[in-house]
């Protein structure tokens, strides 16, 4: 059963990073599953995630060369590179969605804390409610109000027994928006202007309590004031939650970002701390990179 006949390929894309048999559930409440295993770990402890020799593949074309990498507890990751280079790819397989692509397929480890959410038995489900996703435009559900679209984000991820309306509103606020459309909860989400209808997304996605937001080029279609409202929010949100941001915006990784990964070719060349990366990286190709000689 498709979930709504009007969405959009960028909906598209976000419903299917829902698990497949969870897609209906915003249309049947009650009709989930109960998951056999889960990553659940302690909320507010703060949340590491470790690659280790991860390959990922597009039928037989390779994407992601053997990378590993480390994103520590409550810090930006940022995720650099020229087009093309698997930013997005790598993005993907830190919560499965990689895999709903067809003929895509990944090997090796990724672990949230000392669970490895590729490992056997473990419920897609839960990761993906973990390790939560901002995509590169707004995709608020076009049908839907403000608060049905913050509301969605439980909805589809199956999260019972909570107080939706206290839900909504913290989500709100911790995405920064709540002062600003608390009086039109019942207005559709996509009369917002693009820098809210990107926090209305970002609402939507902490809605659900993750451990991880990944949030790919999450400013790239907002205008300079929307993109530092998100910057900004970004830089709160890290207090709660572990980021790992994809960004063509030097600028903007070197204000947001504790650390910074550049990529090339599908391998990740250098991983370090942001300043280290623009003013001493050290690998050639790193500073070239970054200095504008190509990409
Ligand atoms: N859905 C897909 N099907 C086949 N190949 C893809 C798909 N998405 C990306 N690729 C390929 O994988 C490589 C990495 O792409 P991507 O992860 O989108 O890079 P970036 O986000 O750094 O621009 C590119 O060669 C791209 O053509
Ligand atoms: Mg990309």
């Amino acid at each position: 059963m498709r979930p709504h006949p009007t969405f959009t390929r960028e909906q598209e894309q976000q419903m299917s990073s829902m698990p497949s048999d969870r897609r209906d559930v915003a249309a049947a409440p009650g009709t989930a599953a109960a998951p056999d295993a889960t990553v659940a770990t302690q909320a507010g402890t703060g949340h590491s995630m470790t690659v280790r020799g991860l390959d990922a593949y597009y039928g037989d074309d390779k994407a992601i060369k053997n990378v590993s990498i480390e994103y520590r507890a409550n810090q930006v990751t940022a995720m650099i590179g020229p087009s093309g280079c698997g930013k997005s790819t790598l993005l993907r397989c830190l919560n499965r969605m990689h895999e709903e692509i067809p003929m895509a397929r990944a090997e090796g480890s990724v672990l949230l804390d000392d669970t490895d959410i590729y490992g056997a038995g473990v419920d897609v489900v839960s990761v993906r409610q973990a390790i939560g996703m901002v995509f590169q435009k707004p995709n608020p559900f076009p049908t839907m109000s403000v608060f049905d679209n913050v509301a969605a984000g439980l909805k589809l991820n199956g999260v019972k027994g909570v107080d939706m309306k206290e839900r909504v509103e913290k989500s709100l606020r911790g995405a920064g928006l709540w002062e600003e459309v608390k009086d039109r909860l019942s207005s559709p989400g996509i009369g917002l202007s693009g820098g809210q209808q990107q926090r209305l997304c970002i609402a939507r996605t902490i809605a659900v309590e993750p451990r991880v937001v990944l949030m790919d080029e999450p400013c790239s279609a907002l205008d300079p004031i929307a993109t530092l409202k998100v910057e900004d929010l970004i830089h709160e949100l890290k207090q709660e939650y572990t980021i790992v941001i994809v960004t063509h915006n030097m600028q903007q990784a070197a204000r947001l970002a504790d650390t910074t990964a550049f990529f090339l070719l599908g391998e990740k060349i250098e991983h370090a701390p942001t300043a280290q990366i623009f003013s001493n990286p050290t690998d050639s190709r790193t500073e070239q990179y970054v200095t504008g000689k190509f990409g």
